[in-house]
């Protein structure tokens, strides 16, 4: 789909689709609506409003043929709601519901939109654009990759057109920010709907070494093994899979500071010997989500220059129950000497991402974040709204916070209690790699701390919202892109 920004009058502009909009309770549209009505004989105001009834609530939708009136072929009026709760998270979903009613519609190659939110919605006409860029893109999205007969009708043009010059500007740069947001979405999410026979530990690798201008590195199981990760390879271990850790690097030529970002990366969780029943283990090729989210943060870098140098890392296997399998009882020993009782080999993400959070650490970075699909403790918690958020800086939990609700993510800080720290301990290890049944979510972050020396750091888990049952506001089900627009907006901050 191209998505451009054109100066030009809505009514005067030709397409299949031309979607104007109405805040709720407004009997009389103005600004571009009212022209568009106008235009119409005042098919809107005196018929839809006034016969059919259209109130404007948030997500209503009506479809007005307009006969040769003006050169479009179909007037798409959206309700944005009252005035006074219309949000820009309500404009990005509004957009991505747009789309997908003009996917449905016959004949609808092309698209003309209003800028929804600019004039009386009173937003930024740059963050207006953003959003309608975001919701638009990432609504459209389809995985489509394995079926013989593709479904979604394919959107060749969508034109945002504004008769004001200097809006237009604004809202060409927020289209261009919104596209490269929403492109690396859908490009977290094309890794993690991917079949896990193809996005193997390896695939991951090889797709970090095709994001351009990064410089990247895979350390394979020699090289592993040397660097002392044997809690990664403990887990590694089961799977004829070779594992990869992946060290992705950007690095600006005069950089404000220097951050790691990790995604857990199991390209498949069978749970090992302690193998996941059959409907906890079906959706478990997403367990790399935070390493797709990752490499989609990089593949977007170069294009957003931000002025921090970027370590991206990946400790990539799968968790199997092959004849080497790790087993309970297993010592394991990370990459900072500390041992482990393998307690529960399916508590394998805080294994590998011990030896990740190690790595970053001795990068003397001066913060680290990790994503990771870690707990379905943090399902039950938040269910699939809201990731959960823990760390050892309050700062940068709150800055991560604010960072992801600029772009559409809830985070909820989840407690770290310092009580849960005796249920890790080891009767002959430094500590064992489950907690208590209860509080999952904390016990599993208290763990990751033994691997944090003192940089900031802050952990984000994703088991809820990174792959989806249902859909939930612009997203459909199937993989999100969980974290992208939070680590992006963060690294722009
Ligand atoms: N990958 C899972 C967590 C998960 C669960 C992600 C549901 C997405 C949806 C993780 O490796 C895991 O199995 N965690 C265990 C830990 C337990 C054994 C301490 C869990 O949460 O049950
Ligand atoms: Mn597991
Ligand atoms: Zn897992």
């Amino acid at each position: 789909m191209n998505l451009t920004v054109t100066k030009g009058l809505l009514e005067q502009t030709p397409a299949n689709v031309l979607v104007v909009n109405l805040f709720e309770g407004v009997k009389m549209p103005g600004g571009a609506t009212g022209a568009v009505d106008m235009a119409l004989g005042n098919l809107i105001s005196s018929f839809v409003i006034q016969k059919e009834g259209f109130s404007g609530k948030y997500g209503q939708m009506y479809v007005l043929p307009t006969h040769g009136k003006i050169p479009a072929d179909k007037v798409l009026i959206v309700g944005l709601g009252k005035n006074k709760d219309f949000t820009l998270g309500k404009l990005r979903e509004l957009a991505a519901k747009v789309i997908q009613k003009c996917m449905k519609m016959t004949n609808a190659k092309k698209v003309v939109s209003i800028l929804h939110g600019a004039g009386i919605g009173g937003f930024d006409e740059a963050l207006a654009a953003q959003m309608i860029a975001e919701g638009t893109i990432i609504g459209s999205y389809s995985f489509e990759k394995y079926k013989s007969e593709k479904k979604a009708k394919k959107i060749e043009e969508f034109a945002i057109i504004d008769i004001n010059e200097d809006s237009c500007k604004k809202a060409k740069a927020g289209v261009k920010k919104g596209k490269i947001f929403a492109g690396a979405v859908n490009f977290a999410r094309d890794l993690a709907n991917e079949a896990p026979q193809v996005a193997t530990p390896t695939y991951l690798a090889k797709t970090a070494q095709a994001i351009k201008d990064v410089d990247v590195k895979v350390y394979e199981k020699d090289d592993i093994e040397k660097m002392g990760m044997g809690a990664f390879l403990g887990v590694a271990r089961g799977s004829s899979q070779p594992p990869k850790f992946i060290h992705m690097r950007y690095k600006p030529s005069k950089p404000l500071r220097k951050i790691a970002i990790i995604g857990k990366g199991i390209c498949f969780d069978s749970g090992g010997l302690d193998l996941k029943p059959p409907s906890s283990m079906l959706n478990m090729k997403d367990d790399m989500s935070g390493a797709a989210a990752i490499l989609a943060v990089m593949s977007v870098v170069k294009e957003l220059k931000p002025n921090i140098e970027i370590h991206a890392l990946i400790a990539a296997c799968e968790n199997m129950p092959g004849a080497s399998a790790y087993k309970p009882g297993d010592i394991l020993t990370a990459k900072n000497g500390k041992t482990i009782e393998v307690d529960n080999t399916d508590a394998e993400g805080r294994l590998t991402l011990a030896d990740a959070l190690c790595y970053a650490s001795d990068l003397e970075v001066d913060e680290i974040v990790d994503l990771a699909t870690l707990t379905g403790a943090c399902v039950v918690a938040l269910g699939s709204v809201a990731s959960g958020i823990m760390g050892n800086s309050q700062s940068l939990i709150d800055r991560l916070i604010k960072c992801g609700a600029a772009g559409g993510e809830r985070l909820w800080q989840m407690p770290m209690y310092e009580e849960y720290k005796d249920s890790l301990k080891s009767d002959i290890a430094d500590m064992k790699n489950t907690g208590s049944r209860y509080a999952g979510t904390q016990t599993a972050a208290l763990f990751l701390q033994n691997f944090v020396k003192k940089t900031r750091w802050a952990h984000i888990d994703i088991a809820g919202t990174a792959f989806l049952d249902k859909p939930v506001n612009e997203l459909k089900k199937g993989a999100t892109g969980a974290g992208v627009r939070t680590l992006l907006n963060y690294i722009l901050s």
